[in-house]
């Protein structure tokens, strides 16, 4: 049964409506995101469970198996529902060893789009993000090579819309002289706030933050007053995790992922969770 609505409600990326509330695809591959799921039909279902349940944002990039994800998420969903939203990324490989060795020469950024358009099934894609950094995090450089590239790819008509990730502040406002950016993805939760004057900054211009990692990624979050909170409202901590994030600031939209059904339904439900004054000033001091 769908929720009747999502909480937080909906965002404008460009000129594409979302629920603020998503789902993060990428762990939906097999361990280490390589190689197929333990279990494929459990991973259809939780794909089809999200769009049953009124979620129109799905976070994803061909080099999540590789492949895997997006074959997934066409094989459970298409034909797409006219509301849903796929948002994808390029702008990293992976190598033998599951690394994910960046890939950003005007010709692997064609090459990718084109696998994310032939493996989702798709004519054009409604959100790419340009990956930059590596796995350690941001670094500085320039964007504009890459971010021309995808320009490019835009206005033959294969993008809709673009946006970057695992960027520096400086980067974003970078690209923000090259082409209209729709989101920002960094990684952002309670316990990591390395972004906090980019979101409000952000916020100002409109421009959506949406932080990966909201539950910590591959090491859950754990922290005393997370735990001392959710116990007090008698929640779990990734419901305080995920109904903090939506109260930080309008313009977060959470993609937290998930292989499990019970799970989705489970932050779906608790990132409505209205937390007070006093929940939100303990929670702010965990990542300061
Ligand atoms: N741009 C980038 O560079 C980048 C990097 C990383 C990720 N991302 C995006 O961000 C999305 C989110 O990241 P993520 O999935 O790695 O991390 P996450 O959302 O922070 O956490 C996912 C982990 O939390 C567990 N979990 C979720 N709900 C739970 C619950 N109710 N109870 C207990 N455990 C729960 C999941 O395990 P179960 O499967 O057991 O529920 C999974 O191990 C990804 O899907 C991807 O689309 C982007």
């Amino acid at each position: 049964m769908a929720f009747t609505s999502l909480p937080g409600g909906t965002w404008t990326l460009g000129d594409l409506t979302v629920t603020r509330f998503g789902y993060g695809a990428m762990q939906l591959a097999g361990p280490g995101v390589m190689g197929p799921p333990a279990d494929h039909d459990g991973a259809l279902a939780v794909l089809r469970e999200a769009v049953e349940l009124g979620i129109t944002h799905i976070d994803t990039a061909d080099a999540y198996g590789p492949h895997v994800t997006n074959q997934l998420i066409r094989e459970a969903l298409h034909p797409y529902p006219d509301s849903l939203r796929i948002v994808t990324k390029v702008g990293a490989n992976r190598d033998q060893q599951g690394g994910w060795p960046p890939a950003r020469d005007p010709e692997s950024l064609r090459r990718s789009v084109h696998r994310n358009l032939e493996n989702l099934g798709s004519d054009v894609l409604d959100l790419v993000n340009l990956r930059l950094g590596n796995a350690e995090g941001p670094q500085s450089g320039s964007v504009a090579e890459a971010l021309e590239t995808l320009v490019e790819l835009q206005q033959q008509g294969l993008i809709r819309h673009l946006g970057v990730s695992n960027a520096t502040p400086e980067q974003v406002a970078e690209a923000q002289t090259i082409a209209p950016i729709v989101c920002v993805q960094n990684m952002y939760n309670l316990a990591y706030r390395q972004d906090d004057e980019l979101i409000d900054a952000l916020a100002n211009q409109g421009i959506a933050y949406v932080p990966f990692f909201p539950l910590g990624g591959f090491s859950p979050l754990q922290s005393s007053a997370l735990s001392t909170v959710a116990a007090r409202l008698d929640a779990t901590p990734m419901s305080v995790a995920l109904a903090w994030l939506l109260q930080r600031s309008a313009n977060i939209l959470l993609i937290p992922g998930t292989s499990s059904v019970p799970h989705l339904r489970e932050n779906i439900a608790g990132a409505g969770l209205s937390l007070s004054d006093d929940d939100l000033a303990e929670l702010d001091k965990i990542g300061r």
